[in-house]
């Protein structure tokens, strides 16, 4: 049988996420890199090392002939317009969590791709990760009965690591409710399996030198009467790798001595050289490989007849058959997982969870959140 031909992408945006990203690209034979959107001079440089064509501005992409689709790495706030613009041109779209800063530029993605009939994905999110997806898959067996709850304990230094200021507004699509609690509220939907109800949020800005949302508690009803938390820590305390044998959220194993750590007695910096700060710890943040599986903090899925989490290989499910531990393959990294829904939805051979609709639903719980925490009141979800 005669191959497909591979799907033509290009990446716009070259920082952190794009730079995880593109080895995965560059390793799967259903895709070939044949651009990056970058504007930024000293990064442009890294960028050229690809061996593609890197051009200043998105709209040069037009000068490529027979592109399939974009993947956007691009800071928050330019998610939208990008997407919207790429979609009009012809161009499926994967867009960074969040997909949006906020729900009404979340619709007119979704609308933009009905419109042009392009599609649009999300990710990479963390439920695209193999032990989240072997969760989801010992759920639908039935092998632990109903889901009665699930929770998401995470605590890291993410207020403290170099940022952009528009990553600590959170109209912006920034702070850590929308910047990592889309992943939890990603991972607890696709565990809990039904929509969410009703959403009840605490927020806390604790460190005036550093103005964000910096950690949350957040509590999920769903309708088939599931109940899920999402915590998150993100001022450089406790890490949650001491829960998880010191496994990171990219499958790596670091113990409190040996980590890289980010802490509020850090020296202040002026923008220019967080930004550049920045810009160096991108070029190693997110490694490619992992001996690991990835641990997005701890996961713990409770069912009326069992209970699963997470273990540094792949899972421990305890049930009426006692503790099963399952280990999981590890050949295939998060990203190398969104690059296969991605080939199946772009080619129209298979399901598209992580579509724009799912990451809208995301992002609209996200703002459910921070409108709760501003009320003080639970917030009811029209579904
Ligand atoms: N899924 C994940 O695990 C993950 C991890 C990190 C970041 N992200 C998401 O990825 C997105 C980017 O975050 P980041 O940390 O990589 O940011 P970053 O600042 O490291 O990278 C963004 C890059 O986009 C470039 N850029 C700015 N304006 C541009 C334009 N008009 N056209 C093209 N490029 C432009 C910047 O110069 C920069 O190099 C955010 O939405 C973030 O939430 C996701």
């Amino acid at each position: 049988m005669a191959r497909d031909k591979p799907l033509q992408i290009a990446v716009v945006g070259f920082g952190a996420a794009a730079q995880a990203f593109i080895p995965a690209i560059q390793a799967n034979s259903s895709f070939e890199l044949v651009a990056v959107v970058e504007p930024h001079p000293e990064v442009q440089k890294a960028a050229r090392l690809l061996g593609v064509p890197v051009f200043h501005e998105l709209s040069e992409l037009q000068t490529v002939s027979e592109l399939d689709g974009v993947y956007l790495a691009t800071p928050t706030p330019l998610h939208a317009q990008q997407a919207i613009a790429c979609l009009e041109s012809g161009w499926h779209v994967l867009v960074e969590k969040p997909m949006a800063c906020n729900v009404a530029e979340g619709i007119a993605m979704v609308q933009a791709s009905r419109q042009c009939h392009r599609h649009l994905t999300v990710g990479h999110s963390h439920s695209f990760d193999a032990p989240i997806q072997a969760m989801k898959q010992i759920i639908e067996r039935g092998e632990i009965g109903t889901v009665s709850m699930v929770n998401n304990w995470c605590f890291t230094d993410w207020v403290y690591r170099p940022r952009r200021p528009e990553e600590l507004d959170s109209k912006l699509g920034g702070g850590v409710l929308l910047r990592q609690g889309a992943h939890q509220i990603d991972v607890l939907r696709a565990l809990c399996h039904s929509p969410v109800t009703t959403v009840k949020a605490k927020l806390f800005n604790t460190d005036p030198k550093r103005n964000t949302v910096g950690a949350h508690a957040i509590y999920l009803d769903f309708e088939n009467g599931a109940a899920a938390t999402a915590i998150y820590n993100g001022y450089g305390g406790m890490s949650s790798m001491d829960f998880t044998q010191h496994v990171s959220e990219w499958g790596y194993r670091q113990t409190a001595d040996v980590r890289k750590w980010y802490t509020a007695n850090q020296a202040p910096q002026s923008a220019e050289q967080e930004l550049a700060a920045k810009q160096k710890r991108a070029l190693d943040a997110i490694p490619a490989e992992a001996p690991y599986q990835p641990h997005f903090g701890l996961t713990v899925v409770n069912g009326s007849q069992g209970d699963i989490r997470q273990t540094p290989h792949g899972l421990m499910v305890c049930n009426a058959s006692g503790q099963t531990e399952i280990h999981l393959p590890s050949h295939q990294s998060p990203r190398d997982l969104v690059l296969a829904e991605l080939e199946q939805t772009w080619r129209a051979k298979g399901s598209h969870w992580h579509s724009g609709q799912w990451g809208l639903e995301n992002l609209r719980i996200c703002q459910a959140a921070l409108e709760s925490a501003e009320s003080g009141r639970e917030v009811l979800l029209a579904n």
